[in-house]
């Protein structure tokens, strides 16, 4: 794993930039796993600042989404369809047949994930998985305890990440219980993973990803075991790190 620590929230999402758009500049073809949330906001905006300076062209990207919530109407402005367009889709110029989250709306939702499944591995795959981290160790909605071979299925989300994700809903009430997320496994088997995060609120679960141990109480220690993970933290993460 490669730990970059950088000063501030700005400089990690100007150097995650750097690395997802070296890959589009290599590979305009690439398919690239997208997640939602606060933290890799100032990436995407990065990353449409050089595609309005005429930079970058994102046109021929594929974008795998990480998670969706289970039961959240897809026009909800926090549904992670909604969420996609708005942060990705729209302002990096991708084309949004390209744009895939899964489908958390399906009435057979186990059916659900194996379609995704098969969607990405038709695609041939991942090249780079873009992620954050809960202040619980999650990645994508894999929740302590995740197995680290699963893949793309039905969870319920923890008390701590419902709560964390109040912030975006009226009330704690309205966040959904469940959501369909892709696995550890499904998200180890990306080419290359890249994380990124700032702030001391992240500086427990950072460390713990790091410096392990390698345990699905800490979903995100998974990373432990992928060949290519980068994580670009600021120096508020990177705290507790010893
Ligand atoms: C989002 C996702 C989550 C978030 C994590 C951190 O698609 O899968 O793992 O990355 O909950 O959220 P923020 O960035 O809002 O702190």
């Amino acid at each position: 794993m490669d730990v970059v620590i950088v000063a501030d929230a700005e400089a990690v999402a100007e150097r995650a930039a750097d690395l997802i758009a070296e890959l589009i500049h290599r590979q305009p073809e690439a398919a690239l796993g997208v997640a939602t949330g606060s933290s890799p906001i100032g990436t995407y905006s990065a990353l449409a600042e050089r595609v309005r300076a005429g930079n970058l062209d994102c046109a021929r990207v594929s974008a795998f989404a990480l998670d969706e919530y289970v039961g959240l109407d897809l026009r909800h402005p926090e549904s992670y369809h909604e969420v996609i367009r708005r942060t990705v889709t729209e302002p990096l110029g991708l084309d949004p047949a390209r744009v895939h989250v899964p489908d958390g709306g399906a009435a057979d939702l186990t059916a659900a994930g194996d379609d995704y499944e098969r969607l990405i591995a038709e695609a041939d795959g991942v090249d780079l998985q873009l992620l954050g981290i809960g202040a619980n160790g999650h990645i994508g909605f894999n929740e302590p305890m995740s197995s680290l071979g699963s893949r793309t299925r039905v969870k319920t989300l923890a008390p701590q990440t419902r709560a964390d994700n109040a912030r975006f809903f009226d009330r704690l009430e309205d966040v959904p219980l469940h959501c369909i997320t892709q696995g550890l496994g499904t998200i180890l088997d990306a080419r290359e993973a890249l994380l990124v995060a700032q702030g001391e609120a992240k500086a427990a679960a950072v460390a713990a990803m790091i410096e392990g141990p390698l345990a699905s109480l800490c979903p995100a220690s998974a990373l432990q075991l992928h060949r290519r993970a980068t994580v670009i933290i600021d120096r508020a993460a990177a705290s507790q790190l010893r």
